[in-house]
């Protein structure tokens, strides 16, 4: 699991020791903390193997391949901070479009072919209509992650294509919040979250004094803006699901990772204010540059093909968010 101490990472290595296989984590902890690690380790009472380092060293990479009997990779090391991406476009690429091919070439070198990769539902830009398919078109990218995440499936489509040995899942994941129900893992963000949800966490428990709300005039609901948020542990499951189908089928396949099901902001602010017992207070003010109005799955292909289902609401998505916050106000020790 490349990038298995993040956020998406770790309960996704709970997910897969749970469900009883051995994992060996490949991290270079540029957004991450060794911790997260121990905290699976205390979840799950099973050691978690890892091993410091960057997916674009590929010499590592080789040792690593050699000592160890890969069968498959789960691949999330990358970069996520959309606006970061605009400032710094080659390091974007870099980290997620070259760190992906070294990837691939020396799992081509070992003979591994079981790849499973987190993409994004940002690859569908602005969709034309709701619920989003797989089928629908792609490449409306706003920005330089949402473009690095569509070369890297283009790759490894193309990659399959060559040699019909590949298996590989492009996971479009929605918006994955909340935590696992334990409160010892979620999410982290080392700097003032981009992210609604751990925004409200850091406005409900004190970190920060409210919410801004990007735009009020979308032809939603309410105004605001309405996406899929799906609970961290249904997409941890979701990885689980979409390994064990990837062993009788070749070439790569899309899927996206959703509920299926919209929450405006401010249906999320209420929600969070209901789990919490605090109040989120919030101001409006004009939309983010790159938003669109609203986002939402059809999740069907992943439930027909993966025999996978997200299973928790919103309800539980907020609940879990603020046990995690709550029991770690700074988020992990150093
Ligand atoms: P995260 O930053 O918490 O996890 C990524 C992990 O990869 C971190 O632990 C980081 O230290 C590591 N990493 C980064 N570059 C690396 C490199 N070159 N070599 C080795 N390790 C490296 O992010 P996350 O939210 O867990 O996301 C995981 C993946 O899912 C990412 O590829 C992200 O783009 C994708 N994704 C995330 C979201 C989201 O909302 N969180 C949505 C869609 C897709
Ligand atoms: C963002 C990224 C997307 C990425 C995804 C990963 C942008 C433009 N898009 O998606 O590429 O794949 O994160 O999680 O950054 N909001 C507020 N106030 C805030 C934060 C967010 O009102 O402080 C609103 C947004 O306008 C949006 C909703 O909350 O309507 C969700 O925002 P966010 O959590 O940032 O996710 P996305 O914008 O969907």
């Amino acid at each position: 699991m490349t990038g298995g101490a993040g956020y998406i990472g770790s309960h996704t290595c709970v997910a897969l020791l749970q469900a009883g296989y051995e994992i060996l984590v490949v991290d270079n902890l540029s957004n991450s903390k060794k911790e997260s690690l121990l905290r699976v380790e205390a979840i799950t009472g099973k050691k978690v193997p890892w091993v410091q380092a960057d997916v674009r060293n590929r010499g590592k990479m080789r040792e690593l391949f050699s000592a160890h009997p890969v069968e498959g990779v789960i691949h999330f090391a990358g970069l996520k901070a959309v606006g970061e991406s605009v400032e710094k476009p080659l390091r974007y690429y870099d980290a997620n479009v070259a760190g992906s091919m070294a990837l691939a070439e020396v799992m081509q070198e070992f003979g591994v072919r079981l790849l499973v990769f987190s993409s994004s539902a940002t690859v569908y830009g602005d969709p034309a209509m709701l619920p989003i398919r797989e089928d629908f078109p792609v490449g409306a990218t706003t920005n330089p992650y949402g473009r690095s995440k569509l070369m890297v499936e283009q790759i490894y489509t193309d990659l399959a294509v060559s040699d019909k040995a590949w298996q590989i899942a492009l996971l479009r994941y929605f918006n994955p919040v909340g935590a696992h129900g334990s409160g010892l893992i979620g999410e982290d963000p080392s700097d003032i979250p981009n992210n609604l949800m751990p925004y409200i966490s850091q406005v409900a428990v004190g970190r920060r004094e409210r919410l801004t709300v990007f735009g009020n005039d979308y032809p939603t609901v309410d105004g605001t803006g309405v996406r899929d948020y799906i609970h961290v542990m249904d997409l941890a499951e979701g990885h689980v699901k979409a390994l064990a189908w990837l062993q009788n089928h070749t070439g790569a396949h899309v899927f996206n990772l959703g509920t299926g099901r919209g929450y405006s902001v401010l249906e999320v602010v209420k929600a969070f204010e209901t789990a919490s017992g605090r109040p989120v207070p919030y101001r409006f003010s004009p939309r983010r540059a790159g938003d669109v109005a609203a986002v939402y799955a059809d999740a069907m292909k992943a439930e027909q093909e993966l025999k996978w289902k997200a299973s928790r609401g919103i309800e539980a998505m907020c609940r879990d968010a603020w046990n995690w916050q709550q029991q770690n106000p700074m988020g992990y020790p150093d």
